[in-house]
């Protein structure tokens, strides 16, 4: 099978998305028209979603296509995501087909697929993802699997670069927010390798014991390596690290060493109620001016405040519109033209 799938932003080179985050910005300021007229995109959503459904339904009709949400379970048929099961339960179709059939009617399909309990050495194989890249004949786009939100990641490296400038050498703290569910670790690490693709000094502040998986880590390490960015910094001390940033990112997450322990997880977050992003902790910033980030949906007063989020430093809508573009340059890049 012959096609390129868009699973992690790492998966491309440095040359394919810098040429992605400038194909965006000439989306941006309204320089591309057309580009995927008679191009159909379905997007299967087993979780659910505001900014990422409606950016890539507004983004395939304004250059022309058109775009298929499918919600398995809610008017269509439940998906069995196990190989090899005797599917005499509540699933109706499997995946392997549903992969094989939508990829004869659409020229890419994308796929939303959250970590479904479990164990964390079976979450992170990112099976239901990997099931339609192996079995759909057309590109498959993730739309934020257990390992990574790569549309996220783009959107967060060009607004990063529309709202510093130069990038190289900033410093970019991704700080650990509470939050009352242990949310999964993609976009923290998808954020986090953004941060260092764009050369910042990249300080993740949470605390003891609050892990990521250590491929992911390493991984992060070496595209700071390859990007030329500084080793990326550990801490534990959230108001040191967010001194003179330049850009802040708050982030729940839970720690993957005790994934799927409710008990010890609700133990563990009741330790660190206090970790919330404040309008005293971002005055800390570079002249008290770094850029307050998250990618919505954020939970108010719990992982950001009101005077954060309603304040000149916060820029989370504008990561949110800036989904709209880099994916409008993702589709017209993967299935589309630009002539
Ligand atoms: N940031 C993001 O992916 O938002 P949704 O979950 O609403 O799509």
């Amino acid at each position: 099978m012959n096609k390129r799938d868009f699973l992690a932003v790492e998966d491309w080179s440095f040359a394919e998305i810098e040429a992605l985050l400038a194909l965006a910005a000439r989306v941006k300021r309204g320089e591309v028209l057309g580009g995927l007229e008679r191009k159909v995109l379905a997007m299967v959503f087993l979780d659910p979603s505001l900014r990422t459904r409606t950016s890539f339904e507004t983004g395939m009709f304004l250059h022309g296509g058109h775009a298929v949400v499918l919600e398995p379970g809610k008017g269509s048929w439940v998906l069995e995501t196990e190989d090899g099961v005797v599917m005499d339960g509540d699933t109706v179709e499997h995946v392997t087909e549903a992969a094989r059939v939508l990829g004869r009617y659409a020229d890419a399909v994308a796929v939303r697929s959250f970590p479904r309990g479990g164990d964390w050495a079976t979450a992170r194989q990112d099976a239901v993802l990997q099931q339609f890249a192996r079995h759909c004949e057309k590109p498959v786009i993730n739309l934020e699997s257990s390992r990574r939100h790569p549309c996220q990641e783009l959107a967060d490296a060009f607004t990063l670069r529309e709202k510093l400038g130069e990038t190289r050498g900033k410093k970019f703290v991704l700080t650990w927010a509470w939050h009352p569910k242990a949310l999964p670790t993609a976009v923290p690490v998808s954020a986090a390798l953004a941060a260092v693709r764009m050369g910042m000094d990249l300080t993740i502040a949470a605390p003891e014991g609050c892990d990521l998986d250590p491929e992911d880590v390493r991984r992060i390490g070496e595209l700071s390596t390859e990007a030329g960015s500084a080793a990326p910094a550990f801490v534990h001390d959230q108001a040191a690290a967010l001194a003179g940033a330049d850009a802040v990112y708050a982030k729940s997450w839970g720690p993957v060493s005790i994934y799927g322990q409710a008990e010890t997880q609700r133990t563990w977050f009741d330790r660190y109620r206090d970790w919330r992003l404040t309008a005293d902790l971002m005055a800390t910033t570079r002249d008290g001016r770094g850029i307050a980030m998250h990618c919505l949906p954020v939970r108010r007063n719990v992982e950001i405040d009101d005077a954060v989020l309603d304040g000149p430093q916060s820029v989370v809508v504008d990561e949110a519109e800036n989904r709209l573009h880099v994916q409008r340059a993702l589709l017209l890049t993967m299935i589309g033209s630009t002539r």
